[in-house]
């Protein structure tokens, strides 16, 4: 949420910002503003509500001479998307601008005594309670800009991402984090700061991950210094980039959602890379070759995640159940910080996140360690701050999401569990070898088997026009299908704004069935499984009622083909592989419904993917 760049160097630093600010706009798009510093000692601040583009508009025609800037992409939390309450934020004095990813907590408090002493607000944000108080303390105590950064920063509680600016000084930009993601990229007579790594990946592949606590100070022609609040130098721990351009670029497609619908057979390629060996045979995560007897003795599994990431945990639990014989929770990361949960040694937390940074599964992850819970986390974002705080963990590998919607990650993310679950099974002895050779065998087909899928892409296309104007719509599914009903209820609300509702099949019957009428289609995901016959009569339910049903089936099926209004049929695959292959047609028919609808499925209205606030 928001998304901060800077830029100090002999760049065109303008261009820069807005690149990256384009870059990050995935992480909210409600305003945009820039700050820039040029050698005459003028600070020039522009920002605009709305997206990037705005800000572009506005700064046509303006003075954009600088040495040195920084800039932000705002996803709104106090104060109305406005151009009032864009950053940057400057000090009443005009010598100081600020961005800031994040939320000060105590900012209501700090205000007060800031405005006791007479300094006037102009925003309804937190965050200009940071570059007023960080000025407040540079006069009164007549000390250095990191002087008082520091100062300010012991008096703040929240989280921060922040870079600051100060007018005369066209050569220095001061950057900190604490709970919010920051990196920093080092070229050659140049600098460059982000939310992640993206805004500089084609200028260079030299990043530094600042860790909580820690103020970086960029100082042209000196070398990156990192220090603490309490002036303690820090390690400069220089990590070399992977990313490449093309992995966050649309590569021809309309949208960014399409584009990584349309990748999942590499990306699942990349997920299974190097560990499915054999022919499928023998199954290697590290983190929990590494780990053996933690996953062998585990009592219990514990999955925090937020939103997709909650999905796929929850065809976790249903795998580690069915194949390792260990009890699972699932728990949503935002509850679970506040609900004392009991945990101990024995117990394993496992934190899916693709971004790696959404701040209540952070906070779940500290919590689980700090009661001796083993902590392994499966994230995509490599570098980012909850792989850092794990125990252990294993990467999905599926590349930069761009998207908000969550489409890759998720089939990334279930692909990852089964490959830990096999690697579990087999070595507490919970499945026969035989059975994990099968299921490796196919997890090596699936990429294939997605290719299949994707061919759906037309006919989902023109199904999608049927269902576009439908008000409301029912996921169903069973077993670890229902995740998957939830996760496809999910992708339709968040770009379409159509309300869905996933359900278990059965459960339908308890409530939900009462609003089935012919007005309201039912999703429902029927793979030939051992539910299979269940779900057939959930099948008939919503048709005996005059819903239309548009049915996910395996290929070849027959008995449900004549129920249902409308079948996709998707390869077959072992069951525990079903909601990958499932999951793919619910993304393509949101995505075209949400197109049809004229919707802007790459930054749908409200949201903005990485959410780093509660
Ligand atoms: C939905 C979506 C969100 C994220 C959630 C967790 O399409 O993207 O629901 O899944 O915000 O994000 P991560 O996985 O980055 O922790």
């Amino acid at each position: 949420m928001c998304g901060i760049v800077g830029y100090l160097g002999d760049g065109n630093t303008y261009e820069v910002l807005i690149k990256g600010l384009h870059r990050l706009e995935y992480r909210g798009y409600d305003s945009a503003g820039i700050a820039l510093v040029d050698t005459k000692g003028k600070l020039h601040v522009y920002k605009s509500k709305g997206k990037v583009e705005n800000l572009e508009n506005m700064c046509s025609g303006k003075d954009l001479e600088a040495t040195a800037g920084i800039a932000h992409t705002r996803w709104a939390t106090h104060g109305e998307p406005s151009d009032n309450n864009a950053h940057p934020h400057y000090s009443e004095d005009g010598n100081l601008a600020l961005v800031h990813n994040g939320t000060i907590e105590n900012y209501k408090v700090l205000k007060d005594a800031l405005v006791k002493h007479g300094c006037k607000f102009h925003s309804e944000t937190d965050t200009e309670v940071l570059v007023q108080l960080i000025e407040y303390i540079r006069l009164g105590n007549n000390c250095s800009l990191v002087e008082a950064v520091q100062e300010a920063l012991k008096q703040v509680e929240g989280a921060y991402a922040i870079a600051v600016l100060e007018k005369d000084k066209p050569d220095t930009i001061i950057a900190a984090r604490k709970s919010s993601p920051l990196v920093i990229g080092i070229g050659e007579n140049e600098m460059f700061l982000a939310s992640d790594a993206s805004p500089f990946v084609e200028y260079t592949s030299n990043a530094v991950y600042l860790k909580d606590g820690e103020i970086a100070i960029l100082k042209k022609g000196e070398p990156l210094k990192i220090i603490d609040l309490d002036n303690n130098n820090s390690k400069v721990d220089v990590t070399k980039l992977k990313m490449s351009i093309s992995e966050l670029e649309k590569g021809g497609y309309p949208h960014f959602m399409l584009k990584e619908i349309f990748e999942q057979p590499n990306t699942l390629r990349e997920s299974i890379r190097g560990r499915v060996v054999d022919g499928g045979k023998r199954i290697i995560i590290n983190g929990v070759r590494d780990n053996k007897e933690t996953f062998v003795n585990a009592r219990r599994i514990v999955f925090v995640a937020c939103g997709t990431s909650w999905h796929a945990a929850m065809v976790g639990k249903y795998l580690f159940q069915d194949i390792c014989d260990i009890p699972v929770v699932v728990e949503y990361a935002s509850e679970f910080r506040y609900s004392n949960p009991v945990l101990g040694p024995g117990d394993i937390v496992i934190a899916l996140s693709q971004s790696g940074e959404t701040a209540d599964t952070l906070a779940a992850v500290k919590i689980a360690r700090e009661k001796g819970a083993f902590v392994f986390g499966v994230c995509n974002a490599v570098g980012s701050s909850i792989p850092r705080e794990t125990h252990s963990g294993a990467y999905i590998h599926v590349g930069p999401e761009i998207g908000v919607a969550s489409t890759k990650a998720f089939t990334g993310q279930v692909m990852v569990l089964t490959l830990i679950a096999l690697s579990v099974a087999h070595l507490k002895g919970t499945l026969p070898e035989e059975e994990i050779a099968r299921i490796g065998k196919a997890l090596l087909d699936i990429p294939e088997k997605v290719e299949k899928v994707l061919k759906l892409n037309d006919k989902i296309e023109r199904l999608s026009a049927i269902y576009t104007y439908a008000h409301n719509f029912l996921y169903l599914g069973r077993g670890c299908n229902f995740p998957t009903a939830l996760e496809g209820a999910l992708k339709l609300k968040e770009i379409s704004y159509i309300h869905a509702e996933g359900y278990p099949a059965a459960e339908m019957k308890h409530g939900p069935i009462a609003l089935i009428d012919e007005e309201m289609p039912s999703v429902i995901i029927a793979p030939k499984d051992h539910l299979y016959d269940k779900i057939v009569s959930n099948v008939q339910q919503v048709k005996a009622r005059g819903g239309s049903i548009v049915a996910i089936v395996t290929e070849g099926d027959t008995v449900i083909k004549n129920l249902a209004n409308h079948v996709l049929e998707i390869p077959e695959v072992p069951e525990c592989l079903s909601p990958i292959v499932a999951s793919v047609p619910l993304q393509l028919l949101a995505y075209y419904i949400a197109i049809n609808k004229g919707k802007d499925v790459d930054m749908p209205r409200n949201l903005a993917k990485s959410v780093t606030v509660e």
